[in-house]
């Protein structure tokens, strides 16, 4: 199979997606309860299969509008389908970059997505526009920088994570985006711009913490494959980081924390 170009290193691959399907707004996107009341209008760009778009529309209810919007055409059939026939959301396939509409929203939400865009700076000002006047552009993302495990992971891991920042520096993605969004924000003419710190932390006591930190043993298998077709790692040293690091979790794996930022602000 030839290689990806570097453009299309956003695109998610084929298939049920296990980390997107386990999120809630109360655990994956938990700034944005202060805004979901019943009847309000959001805008969920990138919104993968939907689960968060679909907890947003259970607090703003069948007189609230919710509209996720992904380029992923197997992710939108699959946020359909998974939605059913709930009132007061729906799916468009769509792209950051060209998605047109008249409407506006109360809130214009994009979680983990801007990290996957070489010209983040275009797809805010694009998301701006959506947002009514007085209404809230709320972004959710990562500095991949500033991972911490405790204790360290295994070689194998550290060798693939690595071949991970550097295969999407080379695409253009900046890894340390979370840092970067409140000045982007501010350049927009945005105001009231505030970050707030929503780092994921999984510790070995809790009870999903095996599921947790596999995180990246669940990149290594969906994205992994990618990384090897454009030489980044062997088939070989993908499945060694797999082995080890999901023999880091069962034996002395204590923690990790992964850096987060919600940085939002709003639309005069
Ligand atoms: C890591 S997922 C995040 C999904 C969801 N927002 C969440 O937080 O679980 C990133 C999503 O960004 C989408 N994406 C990639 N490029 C995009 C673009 N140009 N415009 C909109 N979404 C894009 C991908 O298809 C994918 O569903």
């Amino acid at each position: 199979m030839a290689e990806q170009p570097t453009s299309d290193r956003a695109t998610m691959p084929k298939g049920y997606n296990p980390v997107l399907e386990r999120r809630t707004v109360e655990n994956g996107n938990r700034n944005l309860l202060k805004y979901l009341k019943p009847g309000l209008s959001v805008l969920d760009v990138g919104c993968g299969s939907g689960a968060i778009t679909r907890s947003i529309a259970d607090k703003t209810g069948p007189a609230g509008r919710v509209l996720g919007i992904d380029p992923s055409e197997n992710l939108i059939s699959q946020a359909r389908q998974n939605v059913g026939d709930l009132p007061g959301i729906a799916f468009e396939q769509g792209d950051v970059y060209t998605f047109e509409t008249t409407e506006q929203f109360d809130l214009v939400t994009c979680a983990r997505t801007l990290q996957w865009l070489a010209q983040p700076e275009v797809a805010l000002a694009n998301m701006q526009r959506l947002v009514k006047p007085g209404g809230h552009l709320a972004i959710l993302d990562y500095n991949h920088e500033k991972i911490l495990w405790e204790p360290e992971p295994p070689a194998s891991m550290r060798l693939f994570y690595e071949a991970f920042l550097n295969w999407r520096t080379d695409a253009g993605f900046d890894n340390a985006i979370a840092d970067h969004l409140s000045g982007m924000l501010h350049k927009l003419g945005l105001t009231n711009v505030r970050i707030e710190p929503q780092f994921e932390l999984c510790k070995r006591s809790d009870t999903d913490f095996a599921k947790t930190s596999r995180l990246w043993s669940e990149v290594a298998e969906l994205r992994g494959p990618q990384l090897v077709q454009a030489g980044y790692i062997t088939e070989a040293q993908r499945l060694e980081a797999i082995t080890d690091y999901d023999n880091w979790i069962a034996t002395v794996g204590e923690s990790m924390t992964v850096y987060l930022l919600a940085v939002e602000g709003q639309q005069s």
